[in-house]
């Protein structure tokens, strides 16, 4: 049997916390990144743009390179895109919502921070977890522009401004929570700076794991999982530019860069 492919997209390098934890999972899955860096950041644009750009790149990719899973790791996008992208594609597509279920689960003092970008912080999507599965808990929302942009800077080797990474988590530490869901797939790429300017955290919960249980679930079901250790590197693509030190970066995430290709697909057009 051929080695399963999945496809992994986000608009950025958040994406890479998830694309870590499926090989930690599996890491003899095939795995290819997709970032639309040249749309980067999706937590600032309308619900029409995201859904175009993610469905043209994903289609376009998946014409020249058939995969047998799509995994959409950015919770912007997941919690529009959806519908759409498994309306057209042939192969389970999984996305990524913000753990509120697990994190209302572990919270000792019934307070939970939700950190996520402005567009995911207002969406009805996110409302409704919180309202299914966090209704007892009191909620500290906080969707600060700047968070992306210092995870992707940090992945470009520049460190996080803490004095302002604190400021734009203020209404965390002020509502006392115990408990924070990381809302967004870059921020667990920040979670030491995060740890460090809020200490009193207990709980930090982002999806990457019950991503890889999912995907893992999935590629069995369709009895495309093979055992063996044989380790895949994985290839990307971006729509802008490559990050600054990208490779660097996947080694510190226990990943190996097979072939990376920027300004991709050649005059893609924003839709
Ligand atoms: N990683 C994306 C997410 O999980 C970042 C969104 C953005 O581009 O603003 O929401």
């Amino acid at each position: 049997m051929s080695t399963p492919r999945v496809l992994v997209f986000d608009s950025g390098v958040g994406g890479l916390s998830i694309a870590a934890c499926l090989h930690a999972a599996m890491p003899s899955v095939s795995l290819t990144y997709l970032a639309d860096t040249a749309g980067f950041p999706y937590g600032d644009q309308s619900e029409e743009t995201v859904i175009a750009r993610c469905v043209a790149l994903i289609e376009r990719l998946m014409a020249q390179e058939p995969v047998d899973l799509v995994v959409v790791a950015c919770n912007t996008a997941s919690t529009v895109v959806l519908p759409a992208l498994r309306e057209r594609l042939q192969v389970p597509v999984v996305g990524v919502v913000p753990a509120i279920k697990p994190a209302a689960a572990l919270s000792e003092n019934r307070r939970l921070g939700v950190l996520a970008t402005p567009a995911t912080v207002r969406r009805p999507y996110t409302e409704d977890l919180i309202q299914r599965f966090a209704a007892d808990c009191e909620i500290a929302r906080v969707g600060h522009p700047g968070l992306v942009r210092w995870a992707e800077a940090k992945v470009g080797g520049r460190p996080v401004p803490l004095a302002e990474l604190a400021e734009a988590v203020r209404p965390l530490a002020d509502a006392g929570v115990d408990t924070v869901v990381l809302g967004c797939t870059h921020y667990p790429l920040i979670r030491d700076e995060l740890a460090q300017v809020l200490p009193e955290v207990r709980y930090w919960v982002d999806s990457g794991d019950a991503i890889a249980r999912r995907v893992r679930y999935l590629l069995d079901e369709a009895e495309r999982l093979v055992d063996g250790c044989e380790v895949s590197p994985m290839n990307a693509r971006f729509s802008g530019p490559v990050p600054r030190e990208f490779e660097t970066v996947l080694n510190g995430l226990g990943l190996r860069a097979g072939r990376v290709d920027g300004g991709w697909p050649e005059g893609f057009a924003p839709p």
